[in-house]
């Protein structure tokens, strides 16, 4: 048990989290990708009790995002943490938020301002339960247009599953000069203006047993069309 499982679970995500699988609870755990940032995550013990079909169905069907932490994400995060100077003193977005974990990563590696945006209000809970739990705080932000101006990173992992969002990598591109971006889900991704600069393997955690083909991360650097247009 890690230390800090001692610490107070937030009630209304546990709550939250019941609704995906009645006998669901979270719990402090590190993610094996990325152990420098603890989370409120989904109990991995939990997962791995017997679960009947329809129980797993669920939690595979419908996940609460928020409640895992994708490979993605630990991946950018932990790039972030080893290469701080990508974000210091910067104002640093991170679309698709979920659990928070690259925002407090940014957080961490001292941005200016660390913002977690997602359009589900317990994944902005989560991130904000998170940043604390780390010691950090973050912005909130649960719709992309109420953003502002003067972003300096866009941050995002793991958001290419809906293919809805596939257009936002040239809107980000309009919004900021940099954009890192991790993905797992799409195998050649042949966008412009973005270059594939490393690839890693991860795993969801608590793990999802997902096809191998999600376990190996790519990170790429998008380079924003658009001059810094401070707030
Ligand atoms: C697979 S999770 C990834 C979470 C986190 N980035 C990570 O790597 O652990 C995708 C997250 O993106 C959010 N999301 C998807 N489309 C979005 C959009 N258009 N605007 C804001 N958030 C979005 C979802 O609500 C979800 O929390």
């Amino acid at each position: 048990m890690l230390p800090e499982q001692s610490a107070g679970i937030p009630a209304a995500l546990n709550r939250a989290i019941q609704q995906t699988l009645a006998k669901g609870r979270l719990a402090v755990t590190r993610p094996a990708g990325c152990p420098g940032i603890a989370l409120y995550l989904f109990d991995p013990d939990v997962l791995q009790g017997p679960l009947s079909h329809d129980e797993a169905q669920a939690v595979v069907a419908e996940p609460a995002y928020w409640s895992f932490c994708w490979a993605s994400g630990q991946v950018l995060a932990r790039w972030i943490l080893a290469n701080p100077e990508s974000v210091r003193g910067k104002r640093v977005l991170d679309f698709g938020s979920g659990s928070g974990i690259v925002a407090v990563a940014a957080a961490l590696a001292g941005a200016g301002e660390a913002i977690a945006c997602d359009l589900d209000e317990t994944a902005l809970m989560a991130a904000r339960a998170n940043a604390e739990l780390n010691g950090v705080t973050v912005t909130l932000c649960n719709d992309w247009s109420d953003r502002g101006t003067g972003i300096d990173v866009i941050t995002a992992a793991d958001v290419l599953y809906d293919r809805d969002n596939r257009p936002f990598l040239q809107i980000f591109r309009q919004a900021a000069p940099v954009i890192l971006l991790a993905d797992s889900r799409v195998r050649n991704l042949e966008e412009p203006g973005y270059q594939q600069q490393e690839a890693h393997e991860a795993r969801t955690w608590p793990d999802l047993n997902e096809f191998e083909e999600f376990n190996l991360v790519r990170l790429y650097r998008g380079e924003g069309v658009a001059r810094i247009n401070r707030r």
